[in-house]
């Protein structure tokens, strides 16, 4: 996820673009870069690092113009670098772009093979290069070049592109990543969303998919014009629309806090983790990233998985998916542990680190100790480049984006997504599971993004349960089988964030000591969908009822039992059982979000904690 954004006005661009991209830094903050025309050419400057960057190299190189584009990056082909910043340069072009191109690579090596040099290991310099070759190929200017190249290109964009032969014009388009068009007092903006172009403008047009639009720069007394078209140049009308919100409510997209957005992000974050990586016609997963082949997926002997926090939890769910689905014996530990113990690692094992920012000392450490032992490191990460994947053999990176809430949420889902691939991986070369199994589980998952639009549509429910706990010191949640490390996510997330004492436990183990905190005034979040471990778990919330315990319940829509014995209920979608963990998770996130919201916490900013520990 990162941010665009274009200007064609009367007034100086760098600035209006820098000061749009800085209200865009939430999308993406590891390099940034502008370029502008100033009539007689395209001037580009790029920096590395957080946008101030940027900002101290234009004031050392200023740049004239009243038409240029901007770009503020999240990594995620081709590292954190001065070379792969944005904007990319091919002949007379320049191009900006949020989003990942799926079929890059079969394009880079079509393009390499007609002689061109790459300068940037991105996937967004292929379209500059498309771009280019379409003009030098006849197209009657930028408008029709960019169109005819978008049309080679699967994948999501959003994209603003320059010519430097067009001193008038920006061509953009979307396709699945969003973009928005800005219409102010003589002068056109576009941008990846509204918080970029609020401080000039409430007038904006939400381009959909497959739009493409020509803005020009007033001329004379000519004003500025935006014209949209398909990418195969049949003109669309699109409505405009008067924006009544701040910038600071545009930047968490209306929400009112980051977490309440990310956690709203979680469709779009599984199915970008998802994007290019699997074939479901065949029930595989593409293993290139994982860094295995055939051979070496079977010479496994066992996985080890090392993570901290709510990362930890998503290892957990890791491990019943490896167990089940690749039949490999599978550990997991907490990241600060193995420093205390001698850990044995083997070369035949698959460590995997889980970690959101890829940075965790802890997790670091116990890769380092299992790298000497000359295991096979695979990062499961969100941030590009970081610590933990630069040490690894291979790299699976979550695509959910800057995380911004402290209180991990749309990482989570991320993370589970993205360990149920190598489990569907390991599996399928494994000869564990047929194309058909395969090919079951992954439209299971691919539903997921689906199921959760559901769930979040029916968060005023989740919004009275909160009101109940608001008062409560102590909460207990319970879980079987896949749903004990949820019940721990439920218990961090509500530690997290509303302070309240919250405890997850297997629900099996309940009777071996919790059953003691029981009684009347002491809630029970149970995790208890209809899966394999249904009626053991409807057996535990009848021994909590027996002793008075106030239940509040996680079940499949239509359990009349669990319905009469539950003092609230959250209905659960039917689905597949291996991808309950990415629904049961959201209703509690969103429990935790209203305790803390209801009591008037910072829930991005919880008291004593970091988003990322790089000390022991
Ligand atoms: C904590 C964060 O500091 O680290 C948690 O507050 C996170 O949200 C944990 O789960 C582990 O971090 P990471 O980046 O290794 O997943």
């Amino acid at each position: 996820m990162c941010g665009i954004v274009g200007y064609a006005g009367r007034q100086a661009a760098a600035p209006i673009i820098i000061d749009g991209l800085r209200r865009l830094e939430y999308r993406g903050y590891d390099s940034a870069g502008v370029a502008v025309h100033d009539g007689r050419g395209i001037e580009v400057v790029r920096a590395l690092g957080k946008l101030r960057a940027l900002n101290d190299a234009v004031a050392k190189r200023p740049l004239a113009g009243s038409l240029g584009i901007g770009h503020t990056r999240w990594a995620t082909h081709g590292r954190p670098s001065e070379e792969n910043a944005h904007p990319h340069v091919a002949g007379s072009v320049a191009v900006v772009h949020n989003g990942i191109i799926e079929n890059h690579a079969a394009l880079r090596r079509e393009l390499i093979a007609d002689g061109v040099k790459f300068s940037s290991e991105t996937d967004t310099e292929i379209i500059a290069h498309l771009v280019d070759r379409s003009l030098k190929g006849g197209a009657k200017g930028l408008f029709e070049a960019v169109r005819a190249s978008l049309q080679l290109v699967t994948g999501a964009y959003a994209i603003a592109v320059l010519s430097a032969d067009e001193p008038g014009t920006i061509v953009a388009a979307r396709h699945g990543s969003p973009l928005v068009l800005g219409f102010g007092e003589n002068e056109m903006l576009c941008g990846s969303d509204i918080s970029a172009l609020l401080a000039h403008t409430r007038d904006m047009v939400f381009l959909e998919d497959g739009d493409v639009v020509e803005l020009r720069a007033p001329v004379g007394d000519v004003g500025p014009s935006a014209r949209i078209q398909t990418v195969t140049g049949i003109d669309v009308e699109r409505p405009r629309k008067r924006i009544d919100w701040s910038p600071t409510m545009a930047e968490r997209g209306g929400f009112k806090h980051f977490m309440l957005k990310e956690i709203h992000e979680q469709p779009d974050a599984i199915a970008a983790t998802l994007r290019g990586r699997i074939d479901l016609e065949n029930g595989d997963v593409h293993g290139a990233e994982i860094g295995l082949d055939g051979d070496a997926a079977r010479a496994v002997r066992r996985v080890y998985i090392i993570a901290c926090g709510t990362s930890y939890h998503a290892a957990l769910i890791g491990r019943y998916w490896i167990e089940a689905l690749a039949r490999v014996p599978t550990v997991v530990e907490l990241g600060s542990e193995i420093a205390n113990r001698p850990a044995v690692f083997f070369e035949d094992d698959l460590v995997i680190a889980v970690s959101q920012s890829g940075e965790t000392f802890d997790t670091l450490a116990g890769v380092k100790a299992a790298k000497a032992a000359g295991a096979r490191i695979l990062a499961v990460a969100n941030v590009l480049d970081s610590a933990i994947p630069r040490l690894a053999h291979g790299e699976l990176y979550t695509r959910a984006g800057p995380e911004i809430g402290v209180a991990s949420t749309k990482c989570f889902t991320a993370q589970l997504t993205a360990l149920l691939l190598v489990s569907i991986f390991l599996g399928r070369q494994r000869g564990a599971l047929d194309a058909e199994a395969g090919r079951k589980l992954l439209q299971g998952l691919c539903e997921v993004p689906g199921h959760i639009n559901e769930l979040l549509g029916d968060q005023d429910y989740v919004r009275t349960i909160a009101n109940s706990l608001v008062d409560a010191t102590d909460v207990l949640f319970l879980g079987r089988g896949y749903n004990y490390p949820i019940a721990l996510e439920g218990a961090l997330k509500l530690k997290e964030i509303s302070y309240a004492h919250a405890e997850g436990y297997a629900a099996g183990e309940m009777k071996h000591g919790p059953i003691a905190l029981i009684d009347a005034q002491l809630p029970v979040v149970v995790v208890a969908p209809k899966d394999a471990s249904y009626d053991k778990t409807l057996s535990n919330v009848q021994e909590v009822r027996a002793r008075e315990g106030r239940v509040i319940a996680l079940a499949t829509k239509g359990d009349e039992a669990m319905h009469d014995l539950a003092e609230h209920i959250v209905w659960l979608p039917e689905a597949p059982e291996h991808v309950l963990p990415l629904l049961t998770v959201v209703p509690l996130q969103l429990l935790a979000y209203y305790v803390a919201s209801r009591k008037g916490h910072d829930v991005d900013q919880p008291r004593n904690l970091a988003k990322t520990v790089t000390v022991e």
